[in-house]
């Protein structure tokens, strides 16, 4: 059952398009309108809403993350996200027109439960985006939008977070046609270009392997530094997790402008560090700026691991080693900039000799506050 792989994690990287293309089936129309039925919520609910807030966990954490990037700039609603065991010790402020959007791939983590109770009990309209049909989360919610990728096995979620992402995209994309289209152009543009994503990934998992010979070159380092901006720091943050609970490795993720703000005191030679570079489509200045910050670290001798998109020529002569993804829509770059992060944790965890399915003190899903 698993597929020829030693591990469900491996087959579950690879099975990526597939889960990606799962999410999307029967949901994009041929003439882009989307159809997201299992969501309950009437189009006249969804254009009264005033704030949109995100709780989730971990891994989905940072699903939600992005998602407040893609939300904002197309719908123009305030998106908030939050860890699911911060919010409802803070008194947040929730009412009818809050749709509060609760992310978790096993639909049972205790933390993101109470939230969504906490949520409901204020009024708030609650959507779930979940991959375990019938779970606690979706049936205690007032809608659901499940991601269909399958059962996860390992411990680590990827083609959960994956097809959680486009989940987040399906819901942004649709908030922005019920309530009239602000960017039609670029919406309908994005929605064209997700059809695309199962083909992209297939195409990052064709050229992985350098990164896998990269990543068993690391496994005495003894931290690893992960950089973006946009959504990029997210994408960051999602590799420094999976590389600590699978490789029990120190990592850690910083927005690259917070740099100069402190962390660049540790920047010193030798010290791998991973950069997520925005794609150029509508970014450039930010673009600009992340070379800067590469050519920064570098001066100081650190060995700089960038992810770039095909053609990025301007990253090249700063980068010790360059892993490069296909050019996409920026909001939707984490799906193509996530996987050789996935596969670069999970190689160095089983260069560690470590079991990749089932990590130490981890469970697949957080039953506990
Ligand atoms: C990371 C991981 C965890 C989960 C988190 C939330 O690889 O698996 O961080 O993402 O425990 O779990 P769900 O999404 O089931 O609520």
């Amino acid at each position: 059952e698993k597929g020829g792989y030693d591990y469900f994690m491996l087959k579950e990287i690879v099975e990526q398009p597939k889960s990606v293309a799962d999410t999307l089936l029967g949901r994009v129309g041929v003439d882009g309108t989307l159809t997201l039925d299992e969501m309950r919520l009437a189009p006249s609910d969804l254009r009264d809403i005033e704030k949109i807030v995100i709780i989730a966990c971990g891994t989905s954490y940072h699903a939600g993350l992005i998602a407040k990037y893609a939300i904002e700039h197309w719908c123009r609603i305030p998106c908030e996200v939050e860890v699911a065991s911060e919010f409802r010790y803070r008194d947040p402020i929730l009412n009818r027109q809050t749709l509060v959007i609760a992310i978790s791939q096993s639909g049972e983590s205790m933390d993101t439960l109470m939230a969504v109770r906490y949520a409901r009990e204020q009024q708030a309209r609650v959507l779930a985006i979940c991959n375990v049909n019938g779970s606690t989360i979706p049936r205690e919610s007032d809608g659901v939008l499940y991601t269909h990728a399958g059962p996860e096995v390992g411990v680590a979620a990827t083609k959960t977070f994956l097809t959680q992402l486009i989940a987040c995209y399906l819901i942004g994309l649709y908030l922005a046609q019920v309530r009239g289209l602000k960017f039609g152009d670029e919406i309908n543009a994005v929605i064209a270009q997700l059809a695309n994503m199962p083909e992209q990934v297939e195409r990052v998992l064709a050229t992985v392997e350098p990164v896998r010979n990269l990543a068993r070159t690391l496994s005495d380092a003894s931290t690893v530094l992960f950089l973006g901006r946009h959504v990029g720091y997210p994408v960051a943050l999602e590799g420094a997790l999976k590389l600590k609970e699978l490789a029990y490795m120190h990592a850690e993720a910083f927005a690259a402008g917070e740099l100069k703000h402190g962390p660049i005191a540790l920047i010193e030679k030798d010290l791998p560090v991973v950069v997520v570079v925005p794609s150029r489509e509508g970014r450039s200045v930010l673009h600009d700026k992340i070379v800067s910050n590469i050519q920064e670290i570098r001066a100081r001798g650190a060995r700089t691991i960038v992810i770039a998109e095909e053609g990025d020529e301007t990253v090249r002569p700063f980068s010790d080693e360059l892993i490069e993804v296909p050019a996409v829509p920026t909001l939707l770059q984490p799906i193509v900039a996530t996987v050789p992060l996935q596969v670069f944790a999970c190689e160095l965890a089983l260069a560690k000799g470590n079991d990749v399915d089932q990590p130490r003190n981890l469970a697949k899903s957080v039953t506990v506050e």
